[in-house]
């Protein structure tokens, strides 16, 4: 099947085994994810649904128990995919994690950390330093340029952390609770940050959170909860008249077993339980719809 979805996830099942216990984890059960490149992307659910768990399979950290995940050319899921593939792989992305203190080094100042990455590569230095200014600029900390880590609030430092994570031009960003340690101020302005960063540079960008205001900001929230992709949340493009009245609609994949889920809200709304009816409404001749019709007896 040929597809324009940078991050293609089909049927992704990730159990932990622990040898000693013999206990098993179903970490992830029939995940599906289909994210176009450019994207911001957020990705909600309560601790333990198994947010962490995507992002580190996305970032080719950990490997899937089973299904299809593919990042840009690369088959993740291949049983066959070599250490060297997945070096070269985790080169191209920026990760940027919960605590400032794993995404930054404590010695150096906020320009070298943000050079620090692009050593390898073999720019030159005058282009170096051209990056590093831009991407200060971008996170606004063009003043803290020779502020070291601990003179930085915790909102400055994980906007350091995301200019590090940019330094290389990553394909994609990856971030775990980017701003699970910062008060509401602060998440605000790294939500408007990551926005501008993702129109000014165009990176395929996933934020992984518990914090629902990521979910209105976003074109594309999914829902996470015990495993599963429970919703879709996404921003109606064709329809939007102004910033501030993006209309969004609440999508749900089907597996390729033909299973849907229905979010929880509907769901309780409509005492939807363990039998639907389906019909087929053929009102518009040329747009079919089938309908679900809860059954309680
Ligand atoms: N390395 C691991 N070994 C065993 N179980 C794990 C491991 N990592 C996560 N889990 C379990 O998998 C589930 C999902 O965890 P995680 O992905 O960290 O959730 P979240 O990030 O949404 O809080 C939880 O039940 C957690 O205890
Ligand atoms: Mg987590």
């Amino acid at each position: 099947m040929v597809t324009d979805f940078f991050i293609e996830a089909e049927d992704i099942i990730k159990i932990y085994s622990d040898n000693r216990t013999d206990v098993r984890i179903g970490a992830l059960r029939s995940v599906e994810l289909r994210i176009k490149k450019g994207t911001l992307v957020s990705i909600i659910g309560p601790s333990g649904a198994g947010k962490s768990t995507l992002l580190r399979l996305i970032g080719g950290l950990d490997t899937v128990s089973s299904g299809h995940l593919k990042v840009g050319d690369t088959l993740l899921s291949s049983p066959n995919i070599s250490t060297g593939e997945l070096t070269v792989y985790k080169k191209t992305i920026g990760f940027l994690w919960q605590f400032p203190d794993k995404n930054l080094l404590p010695k150096l100042t906020a320009e070298e950390q943000i050079e620090f990455p692009m050593h390898p590569y073999g720019y030159s230095r005058e282009c170096r330093k051209r990056r590093v200014l831009e991407l200060l600029t971008a996170v606004g900390l063009k003043d803290r340029a020779t502020h070291q880590p601990s003179q930085l609030s915790g909102g400055e430092a994980q906007r350091l952390g995301i200019a590090i994570a940019l330094a290389n031009n990553p394909s994609l960003v990856l971030m775990d609770e980017p701003t699970g340690e910062l008060d509401t101020k602060n998440t605000l302005m790294i939500i408007n940050y990551l926005k501008e960063l993702n129109e000014q540079f165009g990176t395929t960008m996933i934020v992984v959170t518990h914090d629902h205001r990521f979910a209105r900001m976003t074109p594309l929230t999914y829902t996470i909860k015990n495993g599963q992709i429970s919703a879709v949340d996404r921003i109606i493009e064709e329809t939007h008249s102004s910033e501030d009245r993006l209309e969004r609609e609440i999508l749900s994949y089907v597996d390729k077993y033909g299973n849907v889920r229905i979010p929880d809200d509907l769901r309780q709304e409509l005492g939807i339980h363990q039998l639907v009816r389906f019909t087929i409404n053929r009102d518009d001749p040329k747009r079919p719809r089938l309908e679900i019709h809860p059954v309680n007896d």
